[in-house]
Formats: structure tokens, sequence, C-alpha cells
């Protein structure tokens, strides 16, 4: 039988935990495949693309910097890669077309509901602090599923302003300096933006605001546990991390390229943290 492959584009790519994250289910399915860290320079990115089918891939991700020059180059897109003008899967089609999607939305929520099954999308105002290409996943991902309104609150404000114009009802620009009022009534908080991430100073948010059931989600992951979860810890608070939401948004992809519905475990979780460089 042909070993099925795929991987990760990117530049640099050494950093990702794909290869590991793949290489577990690979291997736990017992699975005649690859999937390999593919470095491809921004000037060499559409070779690269085009040369998938050739080399018998059956698809990839692709990461930074190349998420927006491989939404222009790809053939088909689905309705969220279309939204976000950015894809993080491909997908070789049998004619050899290339198929862009984004489960960066998908990844997030199917977490979100893993880790608080008690909060329910219509439910309640969310606050997402942040309006880069990961807060409009996540943003998108709550609009679909009913969220009544999205407070998304940035620190440039007229990219939180652009965010709400294109999207529309329900999303509302909040101002960055009023985001601790605007936790009031919300049954969720997500932390998109960079701080609290290795190297960035910690975010500051008065979580006093947040109703007690309310949820606290950081999409940093590294590290793990951000001064924003350890307080929202202390303080009773549901906390998730951003680490599942990378393993979650990896499985349409596995399904597609290797035929088998993978599971985001326990076990998948430890293979992917021994992986991280120290
Ligand atoms: N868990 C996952 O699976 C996952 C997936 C995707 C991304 N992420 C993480 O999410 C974060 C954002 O990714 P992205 O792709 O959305 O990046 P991006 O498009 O570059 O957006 C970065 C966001 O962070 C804000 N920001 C950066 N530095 C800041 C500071 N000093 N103070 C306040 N705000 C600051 C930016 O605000 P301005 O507009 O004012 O610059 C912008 O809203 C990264 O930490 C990334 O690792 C996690």
């Amino acid at each position: 039988m042909t070993p099925r492959l795929s991987g990760v584009i990117g530049w640099p790519v050494g950093h990702s935990r794909s290869p590991a994250l793949h290489g577990h289910w690979l291997a736990r399915h017992g699975i005649a495949g690859a999937y390999v860290a593919l470095p491809v320079q921004p000037h060499h990115l559409e070779q690269a693309l085009r040369a998938l089918p050739v080399l018998g891939f059956a698809g990839c991700n692709v990461t930074v910097p190349h998420k927006e020059a491989a939404f222009r180059l790809v053939d088909h897109v689905d309705r969220a890669a279309a939204r976000l003008g950015a894809v993080n899967t491909i997908l070789v089609r049998p004619d050899g077309t290339l198929e862009g999607r984004n489960t960066d939305g998908e990844g997030f929520l199917k977490h979100l509901q893993a880790s608080a099954p008690g909060w329910t999308p219509a439910d309640r105002p969310v606050l997402v602090l942040g309006a880069g290409g990961a807060a409009r996943a996540i943003v998108g991902a709550l609009a679909d599923n009913g969220a009544p309104e999205i407070r998304v609150a940035n620190r440039t404000d007229a990219r939180a302003e652009n965010l709400a114009r294109d999207f529309g009802a329900p999303v509302l620009a909040w101002p960055w300096a009023g985001r601790d009022a605007g936790l009031a009534g919300c049954g969720l908080v997500v932390n998109t933006t960079q701080l609290g991430m290795d190297g960035y100073p910690p975010l500051e948010l008065a979580l006093d605001g947040l109703p007690s059931d309310g949820v606290v989600y950081d999409i940093v992951y590294a590290p793990l546990e951000t001064e924003l979860l350890a307080d929202a810890r202390r303080r009773g608070l549901v906390a998730v991390d951003g680490l599942g939401m990378l393993l979650h948004q990896a499985r349409a992809g596995f399904a597609a390229w290797f035929g088998v519905e993978p599971a985001v475990d326990d076990a998948l979780r430890c293979a992917v943290l021994a992986s991280a460089p120290p």
C-alpha cells in the first residue's frame, strides 16, 4: 500500500508541534504514513503547494507566515477560510486541485465544549480580547453558534472596529481601555492577544467583573498556564488553556488525509507537551 503523506509548511517551521501531534496519531492508529515539517521560504510557496499532488501528498497544514498567501493560491476554499482570508489546512482533491480550509474556529469551539461542558454559546455575551487572525476565527465560530453579543476589544481600537464592521451584528467593538467593564454579564472571556505569551507582558484584566460561573479561555499555549489563567483558577473560575485548540484544529485535516477520526485525549496532550523545545 502506498504510504499517505502530509506535513506542515511554514518558515521557519522547526518550532511547530504539528509533526509530534500527527505523528502520535499515526502511531496510535498504525497508519502507513508520514507527517513532516516542510520549511518553505515565502517566494517558493506557490511551487511547493503545486508540487503536493506530484509528490503524492494528501495535503498539508499551513502555518506562519503563509496562511494568507496560501489562501490566494489554492483552487477552492471553504466558508471559514473565505471569511478569514486565510488557510491552515489543504487537501489535494482527486483531480489534483487544492482545497483550502480554516479549522481554527472549529478547534477553539470543540475544545471549549470539552473543557466547559456547562457553557453554551447562546447563553450570554462574550468578551474577545484582540482583533487579529485568531480573533476573527473565534468570533466567526461564536457568531455561527448563536452568541447573542460578542464584544471585541483590541489595543488598536480601529482594528476592533474593522472586525465589528466586517461581521456586523452580534459583534460590537468595545474600547480597549474599558475592557474590565466589558466583562459585566459575560459567560466567557477569550484572550487572543499575544499578551501572556513567553516574551510578552501579562494581560491586565480585572476578573472581578466576570460572573462567578464565567469561563476564562486563553489561546496562548506557551506558557500553558498564563497569569490570566492562574488568576482565574484562584478565583474558582473555569480556566481553559490554548493547547486544546491546537489539538482540536488538527483533527479535520488528519481525518481527511489519513481516513481515521482521531481523538484528542491526555495521551496526545502529553506527547505534544513532551515534544516542546527546551
Ligand atoms: N491555541 C491555538 O491553537 C492558537 C491558534 C492561533 C493563534 N494562537 C495564538 O494567538 C495569538 C494571536 O495570534 P494571531 O494569529 O491572531 O496574531 P495577529 O493576527 O498578529 O494578532 C495579534 C493580536 O495581539 C495583539 N497584541 C500584540 N501585542 C500586544 C500588546 N503588547 N498589547 C496588546 N495587544 C497586543 C494585537 O493587537 P494590535 O492589533 O493592537 O496590534 C492583535 O490583536 C498568538 O499568541 C498565537 O500564538 C493560538
